[in-house]
């Protein structure tokens, strides 16, 4: 029986949709729209259709966004300056700031992302709001986990007590994930709501021995670590979930950590690639930029 294909794109737009009544309830209040500021370095062909997509999904929900584009051979130096000037803004601040990844090699990542002040770090990769995620207190959630964790949600996977396995490690995805899916929700939420799931989770990773064995355990597997068709058919527990979190160009063409096709036959539920996590990614990040405005406005 072929798997129920998760559709990340109609989640995005009825995110987007509730998104932008909420910033036109902040524009109400405070004669203001949110704003975003992306940084891109370099001229990568795919960072540039990723900011373009992320400007275009802003303008849709009423977030003012601009991106601050500069050459390849920028330093780390230079980018930290310019992160720092973006902050504190000549026309005022950016309520959210994002330095598109990946970095050319000659730049310092972790210096330059430091230097986004936690309470404008949208992409929530600061270790301010690291630890507090990793404390069960989550402010700024890195966009592709939270909406991992939406689609999940949305889909009525239960999580309680289940085992999720993520394949991959990334202080992006695999560890901020892994937080989300192993914390105890918040007495306070509905189920379900901004907190966590009550998984029991193990990472995997490249130097990982027996992996099919491991992800076969798997009530809901999580492919994120960027290698065209890692996951077969072989490896997916029967009705399990599979989550694919990979972005590949193969040939031209999209393709994710799944092997899509086989793997529809065993799995209960699959997201496909493009056209499933990538859109919740940019849908969360809306969402921590319209937090940010709320919090700086509520702040003065
Ligand atoms: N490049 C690929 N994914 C991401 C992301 O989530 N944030 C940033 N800043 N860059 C990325």
């Amino acid at each position: 029986m072929a798997a129920e294909v998760l559709d990340g794109r109609a989640l995005a737009r009825r995110i987007e949709d509730e998104l932008r009544a909420e910033v036109d309830t902040f524009v109400g209040m405070f004669r203001r729209r949110p704003k975003l500021v992306v940084v891109l370095v370099g001229d990568l062909a795919a960072s540039a259709s990723y900011v373009k997509s992320k400007a275009a999904a802003a303008a849709r929900v009423g977030i003012d966004s601009e991106v601050v584009g500069v050459p390849g051979t920028t330093t780390t130096e230079e980018l930290i300056s310019l992160v720092r000037d973006i902050a504190v803004g000549r026309q005022g601040p950016a309520d959210g700031i994002l330095v598109q990844l990946p970095l050319p090699v000659h730049v310092d990542t972790v210096a330059v992302l430091d230097a986004v002040p936690p309470d404008q770090d949208v992409d929530g990769f600061h270790p301010h709001n690291a630890g507090l995620l990793s404390q069960g207190r989550p402010q700024f959630v890195p966009c592709t986990a939270a909406g991992v964790q939406r689609l999940l949600i949305d889909a009525g996977v239960e999580t309680a007590g289940k085992h999720a396995v993520i394949v991959g490690r990334s202080d992006i995805v695999g560890k901020p994930l892994a937080l989300l899916l192993a914390a105890k929700p918040p007495r306070t939420a509905a189920p379900g709501q901004g907190g966590g799931c009550d998984a029991t989770v193990t990472i995997c990773h490249s130097r990982s021995a027996d992996l099919a064995a491991i992800t076969r355990q798997a009530d809901i597997l999580v492919a994120a670590v960027g290698r065209p068709k890692l996951i077969t058919a072989g490896m997916v527990k029967p009705g399990a979930t599979v989550i694919d979190v990979g972005i590949n160009r193969v040939d031209g063409k999209l393709v994710g950590d799944v092997d899509f096709g086989p793997v529809c036959e065993v799995a209960g539920k699959i997201t496909p690639v493009p056209g499933g996590v990538g859109p919740l990614t940019v849908a969360m990040l809306l969402a921590n930029t319209l937090l940010a405005a709320e919090l700086r406005a509520q702040r003065g």
